[in-house]
């Protein structure tokens, strides 16, 4: 830290420990994870500028953020209005107690409240979503507890008639959790439905990974092919398997302290590519971090997104204006709340 300010609520300096208690040096974020920490909750909230129930309408692009409960669908329509969304990306809580903390809004709660919640947040889903769309979905699998909520919550997806099941994605990360005794756990699933039959963008699948194999002869007009020439490119697909996309951590630019369910900035975008076009209107239920928002941004779609949580949706708002003046998807380890480091 600069001179002699003395942050609150952020790493303590002298033991270099951050908020999860890993000694991480000089670069260590500046401010602690809001779910572990609840009197940090009480320094931030006055700062946020909204309330239960508002929304923030963007003066440049008309991108909206609101503080509200999706479950409710009165609160999803002061959101949306009557506007439909070619694409959904939703990333709820897990209905995992995540680093043992069991706060209010990444809770768990027994699976029968869970599924309830998701229930009524999908059914709103649904009734935002144009009649050819997408809607991607974010969600896990805790090996400690039986796997819930994932076949659960595919099981319930099979009630809605609209949608239809597209694709069952994974994407590893690379550092993961688990123990001595077992394979690591680096999964995150990714579900995607679709309504009606919307365009799907193949060139969003390229990834920039060199195929390395070659192989597959095959004759082709009587001559003898291999698949590196028949291809129609020279880098693999992503497929329903990603290995490409490095999970967020203190020093990546995209990262933003205080946030302890951010999606990588490339998955979201690819996303956005695959199923949405320049102009489209793409929302997102769960902002935390306000990821989809600045993915959004950057390629030029409208978004609509909330949290339940007043904080998040100052976080999602200020990353948005963060982006505009400075160019950078994140604060890597400073604080998005600069004002709470006092002289
Ligand atoms: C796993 S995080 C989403 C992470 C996000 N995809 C990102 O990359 O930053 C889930 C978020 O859902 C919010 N949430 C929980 N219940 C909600 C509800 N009923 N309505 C709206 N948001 C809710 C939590 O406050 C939390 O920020």
């Amino acid at each position: 830290m600069a001179g002699n300010k003395k942050p609150r609520g952020t790493t303590d300096e002298e033991t270099g420990l951050s908020g999860n208690g890993k000694v991480k040096g000089a670069t260590a974020e500046r401010l602690k994870r809001l779910d572990f920490h609840s009197a940090l909750r009480g320094e931030v909230l006055p700062l946020c500028r909204l309330k239960a129930g508002e929304v923030w309408e963007d003066p440049g692009r008309g991108h909206r953020v609101g503080v509200l409960d999706v479950t409710d669908p009165k609160d999803v329509s002061a959101l949306i209005g009557r506007e439909k969304a070619v694409l959904i990306v939703n990333d709820p809580p897990y209905n995992v107690a995540v680093g043992g903390a069991n706060t209010a809004n990444l809770f768990k709660h027994s699976l029968e409240e869970y599924l309830d919640f998701s229930r009524k947040w999908v059914a709103n889903a649904v009734d935002v979503l144009a009649d050819d769309a997408h809607l991607y979905i974010w969600i896990g699998a805790d090996y400690r507890d039986g796997l819930q909520p994932l076949p659960d919550f595919i099981v319930l997806m099979r009630d809605f008639q609209e949608l239809t099941v597209r694709n069952f994605i994974t994407m590893r990360n690379q550092r993961g959790y688990g123990t001595q005794k077992n394979w690591m756990w680096v999964r995150q699933e990714l579900l995607y439905y679709v309504k009606g039959n919307p365009d799907f963008n193949i060139e969003a699948e390229y990834t920039d990974i060199p195929k390395i194999l070659r192989g597959y002869y095959k004759e082709v007009d009587g001559e003898r092919t291999e698949n590196m020439e028949r291809g129609k490119s020279q880098y693999i697909r992503a497929g329903n398997v990603w290995v490409d996309i490095q999970q967020v951590f203190y020093r990546m630019e995209e990262n933003v302290p205080g946030c302890y369910g951010q999606k990588p900035l490339k998955a979201i975008e690819r996303i956005l590519r695959s199923a949405s076009g320049e102009g489209s209107l793409v929302i997102d239920f769960f902002a935390h971090a306000g990821t989809t928002l600045i993915a959004g941004e950057r390629l030029n779609r409208q978004v609509y997104t909330c949290d339940i949580d007043p904080v998040f949706a100052e976080i999602t708002i200020r990353r948005l204006e963060n982006f505009r003046e400075t160019g950078k998807t994140g604060w890597q380890w400073r604080n998005p709340f600069p004002e709470l480091e006092q002289e």
